[in-house]
């Protein structure tokens, strides 16, 4: 169980790597603009950061590695992507804390001990693996771990708000068959599969809703990108 286990990883983690080396999901024009934000948003600051479904943190370390920062906590399901996070950040000179577990049971978990004690909780295309429920009880509970100046910052895929999940997943995946020629036909067929049966995006009026719904005082978006189905939000108290 454990070999099948690290065996699905390591090939999604490879198809990841093959994603980001060639920029198939826009990484670069989002991560750039959530990290012009929170140099914007805090500068100088000494930082206390929830990074809910974190995987190997690569994406982030480059922010992580230069910024002043308090603690570090990042949450993700795989204990073989936490492995990788020490590799990808360095020592960061603060307190880190891996939680291997389901974000949805680790942020309940958090509500109960750490209220109000983050900065800034961060999500990075991890949040589209649950549907709208369990992301408006997610959207309720991250609004509590938040200081009063705190910033919770959304990157995910999202779905138009005419589109059906399925019209959703044939425009998503379309170029994944035509475009994406780094990753041979295994990869492609394993990547199709994978976001067949995960992903459930929302749309931006939902997710805007949500945030409204459980109370941030404002909610920006900084990116919503049509081509990657990419979006950026940012939201504080
Ligand atoms: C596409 S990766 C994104 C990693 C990183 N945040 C980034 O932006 O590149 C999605 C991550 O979410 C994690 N994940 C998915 N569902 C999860 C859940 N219910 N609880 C914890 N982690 C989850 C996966 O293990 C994976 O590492």
């Amino acid at each position: 169980m454990t070999t099948d286990y690290n065996h699905i990883f390591n090939q999604h983690w490879t198809i990841y790597q093959k994603i980001l080396q060639h920029d198939y999901m826009g990484h670069q024009a989002v991560f750039g603009l959530l990290e012009g934000s929170l140099v914007t948003h805090f500068p100088d600051q000494s930082l206390d950061l929830l990074d809910i479904g974190c995987g190997d943190a690569q994406t982030l370390a480059a922010f992580l590695q230069t910024s002043a920062l308090q603690s570090y906590t990042g949450i993700d399901l795989s204990k073989e992507a936490l492995e990788l996070v020490p590799k990808n950040v360095g020592s960061l000179n603060c307190a880190v804390t891996l939680m291997n577990d389901d974000f949805v049971a680790a942020i309940e978990q958090l509500t109960q001990e750490q209220i109000g004690q983050f900065d800034v909780i961060f999500s990075g295309f991890a949040l589209h693996h649950v549907q709208d429920e369990t992301k408006a009880k997610l959207f309720a509970n991250i609004k509590q771990l938040l200081k009063p100046h705190g910033r919770f910052y959304l990157i995910d895929v999202y779905q138009q708000e005419n589109e059906t999940r399925e019209t959703y997943l044939d425009r998503y995946l379309a170029p994944t068959l035509t475009h994406w020629h780094a990753l041979d036909e295994h990869e492609t067929a394993l990547l199709n599969t994978h976001v067949r049966s995960s992903d459930f995006p929302s749309t931006r009026t939902k997710l805007e809703s949500m945030a409204f719904d459980v109370g941030f005082a404002n909610c920006e978006c900084l990116l919503a990108d049509p081509i990657h189905s990419n979006i950026l939000l940012s939201m504080g108290k």
